[in-house]
């Protein structure tokens, strides 16, 4: 058994320990907001946070999961109502969307960690998330925005406490 959090609901699963945490989310779970890319940790596509910071969910066994905090992009608003969200939403940052919970998981990080990001913080910071669509530009705009919206971004977990 493998016990935690999952956007501040107790989550308790069986399944094999190697098993990578976004398999967990999206196959035993049913939470499919968190999407598969590459699947060797290389695109960013699968990014959720544990105990906040952005991670690999495709590259993160389930049992490193125990008794931590995961929080994914279904947990930052039950309405999208989320700043990163709503400014994503703004500058219709999406094309096909693919890479887009992933790039919104890490830009609530990032503004998490430094909620004033020049270009070049958000270059450095965003770098591993990758859009084969090439929205790079409405990304940095959409952070930018959310940056001004808050200084104080916090995850608000769907049926849990702040983080
Ligand atoms: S699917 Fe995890 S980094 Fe690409
Ligand atoms: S919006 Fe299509 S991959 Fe990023």
């Amino acid at each position: 058994m493998i016990d935690f959090t999952l956007n501040g609901n107790p989550i308790r699963v069986e399944v094999d320990p190697e098993m990578p945490l976004l398999w967990v989310i999206r196959d035993v779970l049913k939470m499919t907001g968190t999407k598969y890319g590459c699947g060797q940790g290389i695109c960013g596509a699968c990014t959720i946070h544990v105990d906040g910071q952005p991670m690999r969910s495709c590259s993160f066994p389930a049992s490193a999961a125990q008794g931590r905090k995961i929080t994914t992009i279904e947990g930052l608003a039950e309405d999208a109502s989320h700043p990163v969200q709503q400014a994503w939403e703004a500058h219709k940052v999406p094309q096909c969307g693919y890479c887009q919970s992933g790039q919104i998981m890490s830009a609530v990080a990032l503004l998490q960690q430094n909620p004033n990001p020049d270009d070049q913080a958000i270059d450095n910071f965003m770098q591993g998330n990758i859009c084969r669509c090439g929205t790079y530009n409405r990304i940095k705009s959409a952070i930018k925005t959310a940056a001004n919206a808050s200084t104080n971004i916090e995850i608000r977990e769907v049926g849990g406490a702040k983080s």
